[in-house]
């Protein structure tokens, strides 16, 4: 299995409800109009709290400065698993759980806080850029370890820790921070970026003037699976924090349940299909001390 580093400098902000318009022209920019900027990574999450942005350096250029706008003060690089042979297998879980026990686990395990964003292609795995050299300790024994330079995948080199492996822990996990499931039903889905103008008004009625999600706006998805959430975090989660997505993914994975997950600038959310959400409540909440 390969894991790839990629070269993005990525910033973490909240975009608070109220300071939408003013962000509306680089928004616009940065989803629509890819030829207007260098950005290379961005993302765009809307929950009922706020919008959580997540984008790279020239990205982050196009948002004004305002005191509606919180930024982490980290700066965050993102990885992915390629899994190699390129076949993609059909028995492959998907989403978080295929990489709960070769990625989220041994990094919680050595206190490496990260940073969650599945999208329907792959699950992006956010970690500061100053625990990089731990990140790349910690999964060098399980993964071929690449980097993403000037465009380019090569072999990343070892930053020379040595400071001993640590065996993964094989202590109970619980959960620590109350779970709430709102009765939202979830689509995930993705578009071919050249059919993007066929749907850029339904979109940016999505991100600027909807009340929750709209319903079958966007049922591209061939299996046409619904998703439900489960919710982590009563109080803002912060950025320090490790292992929040441990203590759910790993139940998730030793139960088979796919599941996406995603983390967004207060909370944490994981999707997984609507006929389990019943057992998942239930599994996680055995779990958990909070409730
Ligand atoms: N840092 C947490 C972990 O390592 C996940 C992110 C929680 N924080 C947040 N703002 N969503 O498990």
């Amino acid at each position: 299995m390969e894991l790839h580093i990629l070269e993005h400098s990525l910033k973490v902000a909240s975009i608070e409800k109220e300071g939408i318009e003013i962000c509306t022209h680089g928004l616009i920019k940065l989803a629509f109009l890819a030829s207007k900027t260098r950005c290379k990574f961005f993302s765009l999450t809307e929950t009922p709290e706020d919008y959580t942005i997540i984008v790279d350096e020239e990205g982050f250029k196009e948002l004004p400065q305002s005191n509606l706008i919180s930024v982490a003060d980290s700066t965050w690089l993102a990885l992915n698993v390629v899994s190699g042979g390129g076949n993609a297998s059909s028995s492959q879980p998907i989403g978080v759980t295929k990489i709960a026990k070769s990625v989220i686990a041994p990094l919680a395990d050595h206190n490496i806080s990260v940073f969650m964003l599945s999208t329907y292609q792959t699950d992006f795995i956010l970690v500061r850029e100053r625990d990089l050299p731990m990140v790349m300790h910690t999964l060098s024994s399980e993964f071929t370890l690449f980097r993403v330079v000037n465009g380019e995948t090569v072999a990343a080199h070892n930053l020379g820790i040595s400071n001993g492996f640590v065996k993964p822990k094989l202590v109970p996990r619980p959960i620590i921070h109350p779970l709430s499931s709102p009765s939202n039903m979830f689509c995930v889905t993705s578009l071919d970026p050249d059919t993007l103008p066929s749907v850029a008004t339904l979109l940016m009625d999505v991100m600027f003037y909807s009340r929750g999600f709209p319903n079958n706006v966007l049922f591209t998805s061939a299996s046409g699976e619904l998703w439900k959430m489960v919710r982590i975090g009563g109080q803002p989660l912060g950025f320090d924090e490790c292992g929040i997505v441990a203590q759910i993914s790993e139940p998730l994975a030793t139960a088979d349940i796919p599941a996406y997950y995603i983390s967004t600038f207060k909370f944490d959310h994981a999707l997984v299909p609507e006929e389990n959400i019943q057992s998942v409540i239930r599994a996680l909440r055995t779990e958990s001390t909070a409730q």
